[in-house]
């Protein structure tokens, strides 16, 4: 099958998360100047574009994701001539820029909710969702809030009214039932693309439409329900999305992606479809599910190789020719890759990185590098006093204070799975604070920043940086690992990921160990003495004896 080419398949997306990234001024948070001193680093990466989480202006309730005005930057990041010069840089050296698209709600401090909340009469009231009490119900219904162990209805007392916020009390949720709100996101977004930005990564974006009704959903403890299955999905969302790539996007050529939860292939192919227009990817949550356990993702436990192995391959199968995958380990959301699905000790770190690294890249889809990812950046393991995350501190909260589970269980919890372990400050050099900030940072930078940083490997060939600079570098040259067809192989082996791709004229075998345990596995006739195209250790053995954590991939022409 001849796949239909396109510059973001093609490309490599580097994730941004702001406030962690380099400070430029010493108030110990990361900026936009900082960025910009990047750039070249990123250029070298071999990077084509930026994937920048939110930089508005924000009470920063949720770091940024609650925006109090879409079209201002934030104080402690700059001012728009800052962003201004980043963005003429990043386009300079090659670097497109996808902004951040926030609007399943805003920061309760933006001007339409402080307009909606004067009241019923106020313009501005129907831009948020408002709802009278019920006889005989404390809430309008059982959602409980993503964030703030409560409902996630909050009540108004001058106008006798709650109104709805799927996360924080403090994120209300935007009314897309009503066509001004359209009006109003098409417009910011028309006018950041005026600008010359280059795409939208869109936040929550399949919660954005709510079944009228508001139905109650599954209850998860005495009180609450988990919204997630009733309000992903609702139907007028692909309507919506249309006709934002109707008014907006279809102008421009740009990349777009929908952060997606709870959402099968099937589903994806109409978001993702290539004929009736609404995202060009999106972020399915699969994979981030294998290692869940009794307490969903609040668990430590190890994930089934063969869990893993099942939820990419039913995307990479069931996407093929019909949609477009995002590929990622990591993100602002998640703890890292290398402590989570590899090895970070001493010994395994660099290896068992440059392992998920060879896994991820190898598949087809436009792959996600996270800030910190390309250098091996690992977890870390703080006091619940020493954490920032609203989602880490209200779980605590509800689980240990509410529900009474042992803090030791829900510490262990916290150290592998809290949002906090991507927001450590960037490990950029051995010097104070890794380099991050010459001030106080506004989060803990991990102490593993003497060894582990951005100065010590650009420049050394076998560094976990060198290492995904030329994955980076082979997608440009080897357009199989673009467009080819992925197959798993061995399916039910519990240590080894492997799997080909194929177009017409070339095979690529990919094979991973994702244990530290030696196995033997030939490689299959067809391959042998073929070009090998990158390798974590110096070559495949002969024999077939398989090191800890290694990874290769052959290559042969057909
Ligand atoms: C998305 C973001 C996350 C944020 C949430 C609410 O999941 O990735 O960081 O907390 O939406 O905006
Ligand atoms: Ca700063």
């Amino acid at each position: 099958m001849d796949l239909i080419k396109a510059w973001w398949k093609e490309a490599v997306v580097y994730q941004i998360y702001p406030k962690s990234f380099c400070d430029s001024n010493g108030d110990g948070i990361g900026d936009l100047n900082g960025i910009t001193s990047k750039l070249e680093y990123l250029a070298d990466l071999g990077i084509n574009v930026i994937w920048l989480s939110p930089i508005y202006k924000s009470p920063n309730v949720d770091n940024g994701y609650d925006i109090a005005d879409y079209e201002a930057i934030m104080d402690s990041f700059g001012t728009m001539e800052d962003f201004d010069r980043m963005l003429e840089k990043a386009h300079s050296l090659g670097i497109k820029i996808m902004m951040d698209l926030v609007v399943n709600h805003t920061s309760d401090q933006h001007r339409w909710f402080q307009e909606s909340k004067k009241g019923p009469d106020n313009p501005y009231r129907d831009y948020y969702i408002w709802k009278k009490p019920v006889e005989g119900r404390k809430y309008p219904n059982n959602w409980g809030a993503s964030f703030g162990a409560g409902s996630v209805w909050e009540w108004d007392e001058p106008s006798q009214m709650y109104y709805l916020h799927l996360f924080a009390k403090e994120m209300p949720d935007l009314n897309w039932a009503n066509p001004k709100v359209h009006e109003e996101v098409f417009g910011m977004m028309r006018r950041w693309l005026e600008k010359g930005v280059d795409g939208f990564r869109m936040d929550v974006i399949n919660l954005i439409s709510k079944d009228p009704t508001f139905p109650d959903g599954e209850l998860l403890n005495h009180e609450y329900s988990d919204f997630y299955p009733v309000v992903t999905n609702h139907p007028e969302v692909h309507t919506y999305l249309r006709e934002m790539y109707n008014k907006v996007l279809k102008d421009y050529d740009t990349i777009t992606v929908g952060e997606c939860c709870c959402t099968s292939p099937e589903v994806a192919k109409i978001y993702t479809s290539e004929t009736e227009r609404e995202l060009n990817m999106i972020f399915q949550f699969d994979h981030m599910g294998v290692d869940n356990g009794p307490h969903g993702r609040w668990c430590d436990r190890r994930m089934d190789l063969r869990d893993l192995k099942a939820a990419m391959s039913k995307w990479q199968d069931e996407l093929y020719g019909q949609g477009w995958n995002s590929l990622y380990w990591n993100n602002h959301d998640q703890p890292r890759c290398v402590s989570r699905f590899g090895n970070d000790s001493d010994e395994y770190r660099e290896i068992s990185a440059k392992m998920l690294g060879t896994c991820l890249h190898m598949m087809q889809g436009t792959p996600y590098v996270y800030q910190g990812e390309e250098l091996g950046m690992t977890n870390i393991c703080l006091d619940i006093n020493e954490y920032e995350d609203i989602e880490t501190l209200d779980t605590y909260y509800q689980y240990v204070t509410v529900e009474g589970m042992d803090p030791e269980e829900m510490m262990r919890y916290i150290h592998y799975k809290s949002r906090d372990n991507a927001r450590t400050g960037m490990q950029w050099s051995a010097e104070k604070n890794g380099g991050f900030t010459s001030g106080t940072p506004w989060f803990t930078v991990n102490p593993n920043y003497t060894k582990i940083n951005a100065a010590s490997q650009v420049n050394d060939p076998n560094s976990v940086f060198s290492y995904y600079k030329k994955l980076i570098h082979l997608r440009k040259e080897n357009p199989v690992m673009v467009y080819g067809k992925y197959e798993l192989l061995l399916p039910e082996d519990e240590d080894l990921y492997v799997y080909t791709r194929t177009d017409d004229d070339t095979q690529l075998y990919v094979l991973c160990n994702f244990t530290d345990k030696e196995r033997t596995l030939a490689i299959p006739d067809a391959f042998r003495d073929t070009e090998v195209l990158i390798a974590n250790y110096d070559a495949p053995n002969a024999d077939g004896t398989i090191r800890p954590y290694e990874a290769f991939v052959l290559k042969r022409s057909l």
